[in-house]
């Protein structure tokens, strides 16, 4: 009898919680690179962690999906939408569905350039400074040489794109001996990556009038090193390459000798997400409109070996 009253009492309680579990949709961009994937991974794990009910959608690096898996989730009455923007543009009507609906949105590591008050808030670092981090660290290390660079930009019409390039311009202006003389998009994957320093080596005498690779990710760096390294010259010496992410193959390049500086994007935005929408949610409390996370730069003197050990595991 009493066994049955506690799995009674127990079934009861599980009810309870289950019935006060919140649901979130997650409009992810896709899987373009080791950083997305981490970032996938640890939002999957906080949720679990949370006990919230994570729904997951994988855009395929397409917009329209974005939109199509935003619109799935206020038809579902998730209690709250997270949202990686592929592109800064274009949201305008999506988000006014999802305020209609009273659903608050948080942004990833990405922004828009729509109103402020369509979403709750955005978790993500200063896209500029990045930018300026990685070009601090090349004038620099240059000193007064000259330095002719080519840059690898990412997702043609993205936040971390414009601004990661403007902060670089930012930070090398007024350094009139380093110049960028090619720059184009490689849609942060390592295929393109590869694919778009082949042409830059072959344009700039094999490579020869190259001094300096700036990608706008740790993924593309990855496949313009091995273009480097098959064109004959030596990635890290011979072209010096600087990068964002700090995803473990990077640490592995700079290991090696081949790769020269990252900074730091953190994976875990849904942490900080999940934290302000719990305090939303119990207290009805805002947060403020941009939570901002760390750029922390990364050179050869800052154990790549134990930073590449470290990270492995973490889902990139
Ligand atoms: O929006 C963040 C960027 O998107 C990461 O730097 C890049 O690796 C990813 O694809």
């Amino acid at each position: 009898m009493k066994s049955l009253f506690m799995t009674t009492v127990a079934a009861l309680a599980l009810g309870t919680a289950a019935a006060s579990a919140q649901t979130v949709g997650f409009a992810q961009i896709g899987s373009e690179s080791g950083w997305r994937a981490a970032e996938t991974t640890i939002t999957k794990q906080q949720a679990d962690e949370r006990g919230i009910d994570l729904k997951f959608s994988d855009a395929q690096q397409k917009q329209e999906n974005q939109i199509a898996a935003i619109r799935s989730f206020i038809a579902q009455g998730v209690d709250a939408i997270l949202l990686a923007p592929v592109v800064a543009t274009g949201w305008d009507s999506v988000l006014e569905e999802a305020k209609d609906a009273e659903i608050p949105v948080v942004l990833l590591d990405r922004q828009v350039d729509s109103d402020d008050d369509l979403y709750l808030t955005a978790v993500g670092s200063d896209l500029v400074h990045e930018g300026e981090v990685a070009g601090q660290w090349l004038v620099d290390a240059v000193d007064d040489k000259d330095c002719r660079v080519v840059e690898l930009q990412g997702t043609t019409g993205s936040s971390p794109a414009i601004d990661r390039k403007t902060g670089f311009e930012n930070a090398i202006k007024g350094h009139d001996n380093i110049e960028i003389v090619r720059s184009q998009t490689g849609d942060f994957t390592r295929a393109q990556g590869k694919e778009v320093m082949e042409s830059f080596l072959q344009a700039e005498n094999g490579g020869k009038d190259i001094c300096a690779l700036y990608a706008h990710n740790d993924d593309m760096a990855v496949g313009a090193i091995q273009a480097i390294k098959e064109a004959g010259l030596k990635p890290g010496e011979d072209i010096l390459v600087v990068s964002i992410d700090a995803v473990p193959d990077i640490f592995q390049a700079m290991a090696n000798g081949e790769a020269n500086a990252t900074v730091e994007l953190t994976p875990n935005m849904a942490g900080p997400a999940f934290d302000a929408l719990k305090t939303y949610w119990d207290s009805g409390e805002a947060p403020e409109k941009f939570i901002q996370t760390e750029s922390k730069l990364y050179t050869a003197s800052d154990d790549p070996k134990g930073q590449y050990e470290a990270r492995k595991g973490l889902g990139y």
